[in-house]
């Protein structure tokens, strides 16, 4: 069955561009983003791998530990890491797998055969200090995702593992926020002494807490 959200992360042992990694062990405890792309030398990949390595400053300050995967061999990724550098004007600054024998394609369903048996989909899981899956994304080959928004998905889960509130639709950094259902109005007041506004009993909306 495919992973689903809640389920614990499966640990693997793999070849990376960083070196072998056990996975668990290289979660150590924070957040990561486990993510596969089809294949190298292809161009829609090459412009995701680069926007990640531009983004990683902001993976880092959210502690947000980032890895890709491919099935290509870890002599492939080397070369074509140049190409990223070359094209997209940043170099690789993160973990690359080498998945030549699909022993972590398989493991997560990053293979979905009637798109494509050999290469890996545009996967996407986001795993939480506890090691649960908290995000899944799956886009086809011919769709580069949006890394903005994995960043603004992560800083909405953050938040909730912090504070009892969810976040609305196209909420943003700094917007208001909303207190989950489970919290009673009594508990409300002691978290939220500033106060909230109830547009319904089960729609109590609040500033984004710091
Ligand atoms: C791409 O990254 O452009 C790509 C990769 C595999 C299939 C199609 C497109």
């Amino acid at each position: 069955m495919a992973l689903q959200l809640g389920d614990e992360a499966p640990n693997f042992t793999a070849e990376t561009t960083e070196g072998t990694i056990d996975f668990h062990k290289w979660i150590d405890g924070g957040w990561a983003v486990l993510f596969s792309h089809p294949k190298d030398f292809t161009p829609v990949c090459t412009t995701e791998l680069g926007r990640v390595a531009a983004l990683k400053p902001e993976f880092d300050k959210r502690g947000v530990k980032v890895i890709g995967l491919s099935v290509d061999p870890l002599g492939s990724h080397a070369e074509w890491a140049k190409d990223i550098k070359e094209t997209q004007g940043h170099a690789l600054n993160f973990p690359l797998i080498g998945d030549g024998d699909r022993k972590v394609s398989n493991l997560y369903g990053m293979i979905h055969p009637n798109a494509n048996d050999t290469l890996t989909v545009r996967s996407v899981f986001v795993i939480g200090p506890d090691k649960k899956i908290k995000l899944t994304l799956t886009y086809p080959a011919s769709t580069g995702r949006n890394f903005d928004e994995l960043l603004r998905v992560i800083d909405s889960l953050q938040l909730t593992a912090k504070h009892k509130v969810a976040t609305p639709v196209d909420w943003q950094q700094g917007g208001d926020v909303i207190i989950v259902p489970s919290v009673s109005d009594e508990d409300a007041k002691k978290q939220f002494p500033g106060g909230w506004k109830t547009l319904k009993p089960y729609l109590r909306v609040v500033q984004q807490p710091k």
